[in-house]
């Protein structure tokens, strides 16, 4: 099947064309975060306008770079929530006109199935497997059992792990979205020069919990007289960032461990995080168990994520049709495509 998938959510404008929910042939994503950046964080309402007036021109280059017509394409995978309202009702506006227009099935995907599918794009990969999804607005693992079948295990209860990264990077004077920037200054720095705490590691819960460890680093700075700069500044980007991903694997080899799982796919904008791809790689090799991170143009927002579940959903005849809404906030425990499977 050759489907358009479609996400507006927050700050990314993505259009992609995708054949049998395998074969990305454009992924074309428009990002916002230059002029958000100005604010220190994403605006809701200057995310609305910005998408209306890159949806048209984003799904142009998405179906000229695929080299198809508008005419071959057989269904829409649209984001259908989480995420901002505002933004979120753009994309699927689009979505359903299309739909009508060319008389095509559409489907709404959770943006979260799409992170913790995004993987199959790149190789084949068997259920049941463990997701832990790791992004500006969550944290959590989940057991997923099939398109459609997901479980929370464990999640954040409070800021996600992209949050910690931004908002430990903004105290830090690196900018906004700042976790790639803690990212390229903690290579050059010690992971042990200062103990950051390790939330909720020992709680007998498959939770995280970030905020504190950012506090942690507000309080170190603020026994320093200036901001750190060069080496110091290294080691306390490499500091935290162990502290993130010490308690993010270790949580995920509990959940391994308790579902008796042995595949792990990890997914998010968070998991492009080098420090946390070699610590999933040693661990997966000590444990011998199989690990999927996608590469990461497929880890941020980007729609080529969408067509594989949209792909399963569709082919398997599944319709949202035009009165399809948009979803704020959506446990994806609740996703009602399940039992539909392209297999
Ligand atoms: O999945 P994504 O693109 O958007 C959301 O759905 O939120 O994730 C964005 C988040 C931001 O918080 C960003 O700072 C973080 O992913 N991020 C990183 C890295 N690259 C992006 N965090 C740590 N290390 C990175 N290399
Ligand atoms: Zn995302």
């Amino acid at each position: 099947m050759l489907l358009l998938s479609i996400e507006t959510s927050c700050d990314e404008t993505a259009a992609a064309v995708v054949s049998d929910g395998r074969c990305i042939l454009s992924n074309i994503v428009s990002s916002q975060v230059a002029i958000h950046a100005e604010y220190g964080g994403v605006v809701p309402e200057i995310a609305s306008r910005k998408h209306l007036e890159m949806i048209t021109p984003v799904i142009r280059q998405a179906i000229d770079k695929a080299n198809v017509n508008l005419s071959e394409i057989e269904g829409i995978a649209v984001t259908r929530g989480p995420g901002l309202m505002g933004a979120l009702l753009v994309g699927i506006s689009m979505a359903k006109s299309l739909s009508l227009a060319c008389d095509i099935p559409l489907v709404g995907i959770h943006h979260v199935e799409g992170h913790l599918l995004a993987g199959f794009l790149e190789q084949p990969l068997e259920f049941p497997f463990l997701a832990l999804v790791i992004s500006g607005g969550h944290s959590h693992l989940y057991r997923v059992d099939g398109y459609g079948y997901y479980r929370t295990l464990g999640r954040t209860i409070d800021d996600a792990a992209g949050e910690a990264f931004d908002k430990t990077a903004t105290l830090l004077g690196l900018g906004y979205p700042g976790g790639a920037m803690i990212d390229r200054l903690a290579q050059d720095g010690n992971p042990e020069a200062f103990k950051f705490p390790r939330p909720l590691l020992h709680d007998g819960s498959l939770n995280f919990s970030f905020s504190g460890l950012k506090t942690a680093v507000l309080t170190h700075l603020k026994k320093q007289s200036h901001l750190p700069e060069g080496s110091e500044l290294n080691d306390v980007c490499a500091s935290f960032q162990a502290a993130v991903c010490d308690v993010l694997i270790k949580k995920t080899v509990t959940a391994m461990k308790q579902e008796g799982l042995n595949r792990l796919v990890i997914g998010g904008g968070v998991a492009c995080n080098s420090g946390l791809r070699s610590a999933a790689g040693k661990m997966a090799r000590q444990m011998g168990i199989a690990l999927q991170i996608p590469s990461p143009k497929l880890c941020g927002d980007n729609a080529a994520m969408l067509a594989v579940a949209g792909d399963a959903y569709l082919s398997a005849g599944c319709n949202n049709g035009l009165g399809i809404d948009a979803v704020a906030t959506w446990p994806l425990d609740t996703v009602e495509n399940r039992g539909f499977s392209c297999e």
